[in-house]
């Protein structure tokens, strides 16, 4: 029956765009484990913005090229010889241990812009029961499952409409032959036999059933995405103007000044904290950056003077001003209902600050890199190891693996998967 073929039909193309949301899930996986040090999509970092990679080049090539940059430069490719040139010859990681489709949904990654929700992530069950956790695609893998069960639930309503319509119409007919066939019952939009309504839902109630069916889909998934992407918190690439061009690339990158002598808290609590303008006053009171402004105090530092009420002339604190803060905008935020202690994971859990706001040391304006989503969370906690060995808080624990012959466990199987363990 024709129904049956429209649901075959509906089910492959739900299972179609899940099969492409997997391929990007998994490209992201890739590069955001193996890129990501010396690319980002949208920006130069140490190797060139991937942003539109696949038009520069054939599949094939950028194939062979990240399997084996160097063989591609020495193969005298013209294309491979004036980019290393371009970026000082600096040498790409080999990756020869990926496969074709590795690759490629790499690609389909990045063709994305890094925006796209993926929705792979979704399919391990946590290891402790965890079992309801849920990747980055947290909102398009529920949306797809939403959707689909409003569209199957469309199609049954049509076809017990179609069904019922049809036993009415054999009733009536058998109860009242002589009567007029019931196409001639005048309601009023059956009047006009030529209307697209009558032709539509009378004539072929599946067809206008599905229509507008598949008109609500479609705003309800636009609606969707948009929702998933924009998400007040949660916006890669979030760079907001500073009131101050404070640039991180000058002072943790060049005069390589360490993270928490700004950051002072990030090993001691919850927050990693925003220095206070007289951090920076240590240093400014004597750096002026005069030289590039033709003797004058630079712009940029007098900003900082005229928070903390310094004179620089004088060389002195202004009496009785009223110290304002400096205004910096918030970049990273997440939701209320999720908690995150950077204590946990600087002190405790060793990670580098750069795993998860990349390089910040080679920005001049810090920008969002990570998704902050909770699949980003988990999929780190999934393979990231408990540092057992090296931490008195896990002397217990240490003994107990090593009596049952392990040497690591992931943060996941020490319950870093427990929905309590994050939310309030
Ligand atoms: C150690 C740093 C490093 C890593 C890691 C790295 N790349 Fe590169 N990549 C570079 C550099 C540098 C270049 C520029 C060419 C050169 O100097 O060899 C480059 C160039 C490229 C190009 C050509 C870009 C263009 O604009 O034509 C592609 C494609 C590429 N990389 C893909 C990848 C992928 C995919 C990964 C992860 C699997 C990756 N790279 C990991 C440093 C890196
Ligand atoms: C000299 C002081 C100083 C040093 C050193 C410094 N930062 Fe910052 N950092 C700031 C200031 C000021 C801001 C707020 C303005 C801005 O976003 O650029 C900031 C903002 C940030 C933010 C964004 C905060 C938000 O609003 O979400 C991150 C992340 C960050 N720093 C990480 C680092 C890391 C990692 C290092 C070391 C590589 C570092 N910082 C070194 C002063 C510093
Ligand atoms: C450990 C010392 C140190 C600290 C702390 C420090 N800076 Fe700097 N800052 C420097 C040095 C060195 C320069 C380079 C000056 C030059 O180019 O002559 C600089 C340059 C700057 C410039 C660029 C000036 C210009 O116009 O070129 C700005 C803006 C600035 N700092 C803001 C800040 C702010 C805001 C803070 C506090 C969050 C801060 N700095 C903390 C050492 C420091
Ligand atoms: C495991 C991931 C992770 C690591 C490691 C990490 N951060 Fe963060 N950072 C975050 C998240 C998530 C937020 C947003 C927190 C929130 O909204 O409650 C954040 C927020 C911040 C902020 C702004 C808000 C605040 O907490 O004051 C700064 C500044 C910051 N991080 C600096 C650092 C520095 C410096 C380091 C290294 C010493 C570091 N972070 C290490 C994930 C991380
Ligand atoms: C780059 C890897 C990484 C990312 C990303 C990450 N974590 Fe973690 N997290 C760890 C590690 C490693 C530990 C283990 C620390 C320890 O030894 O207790 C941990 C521990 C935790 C714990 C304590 C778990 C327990 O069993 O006591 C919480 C809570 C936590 N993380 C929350 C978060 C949240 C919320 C996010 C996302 C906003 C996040 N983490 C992102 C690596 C990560
Ligand atoms: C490792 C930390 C972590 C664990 C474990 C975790 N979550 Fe989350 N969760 C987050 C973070 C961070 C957010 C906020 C970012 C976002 O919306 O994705 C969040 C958001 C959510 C949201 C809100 C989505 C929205 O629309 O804002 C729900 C619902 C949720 N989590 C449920 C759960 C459930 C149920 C579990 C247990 C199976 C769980 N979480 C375990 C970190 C975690």
């Amino acid at each position: 029956m024709r129904l049956n073929k429209l649901l075959l039909l509906l089910t492959a193309f739900f299972l179609g765009a899940k099969v492409t949301l997997a391929d990007v899930a998994e490209g992201e996986k890739l590069f955001n484990a193996n890129c990501t040090s010396c690319h980002a999509i949208n920006e130069k970092v140490v190797g060139p913005a991937l942003k539109d990679i696949d038009k520069r080049q054939s599949e094939a090539w950028i194939i062979k090229w990240v399997k084996n940059p160097q063989a591609v430069i020495k193969s005298g490719d013209a294309y491979a010889n004036k980019i290393y040139n371009e970026y000082n010859q600096s040498q790409m990681t080999a990756f020869p241990q990926f496969s074709d489709g590795q690759i490629k949904s790499i690609i389909e990654y990045i063709k994305t812009g890094g925006a796209a929700p993926a929705a792979a992530a979704a399919d391990g069950v946590a290891p402790n029961g965890g079992g309801q956790a849920t990747g980055e695609g947290f909102y398009s893998q529920t949306m797809l499952i939403g959707l689909s069960i409003f569209a199957v639930i469309l199609l049954f309503i049509i076809f017990i409409l179609v069904n019922i319509r049809k036993v009415i119409e054999r009733i009536y007919n058998e109860k009242f032959p002589e009567e007029i066939d019931l196409e001639d019952v005048k309601l009023p939009w059956k009047q006009n036999k030529k209307s697209t309504r009558y032709k539509l839902f009378v004539k072929h109630p599946v067809v206008g059933t599905l229509a507008v069916g598949a008109i609500i889909t479609l705003v309800l998934g636009l609606y969707g995405f948009d929702f998933a992407n924009k998400k007040v918190g949660v916006q890669k690439g979030y760079a907001p103007v500073q009131p101050i061009n404070y640039s991180h690339e000058l002072h943790a990158g060049k005069y390589k000044i360490n993270c928490q002598y700004c950051h002072s808290s990030a090993d001691k609590s919850k927050q990693a904290s925003i220095p206070s303008a007289s951090t920076c006053m240590n240093c400014h009171t004597y750096v002026k950056a005069k030289e590039k402004y033709n003797g004058q105090v630079s712009p940029e530092i007098q900003k900082i003077y005229n928070a903390v009420g310094y004179d620089a002339e004088k060389g002195a604190y202004i009496e009785g001003y009223k110290q304002q803060p400096i205004k910096w905008v918030r970049i990273h935020n997440l939701p209320d209902h999720a908690y995150f202690n950077h204590a946990q994971h600087v002190k405790i859990g060793k990670v580098e600050c750069q795993s998860c706001h990349g390089p910040i040391e080679k920005m001049k304006v810090v920008s969002q890199q990570r998704s902050l989503q909770m699949g980003w969370c988990i999929n780190c906690h999934r393979e990231a190891k408990v540092d057992v060995a090296n931490n008195d808080y896990y002397e217990k624990l240490h003994k107990d693996l090593k009596a049952s012959n392990k040497d690591f466990i992931t943060v996941a199987q020490n319950g870093g998967l427990e929905c309590a363990k994050c939310h309030y």
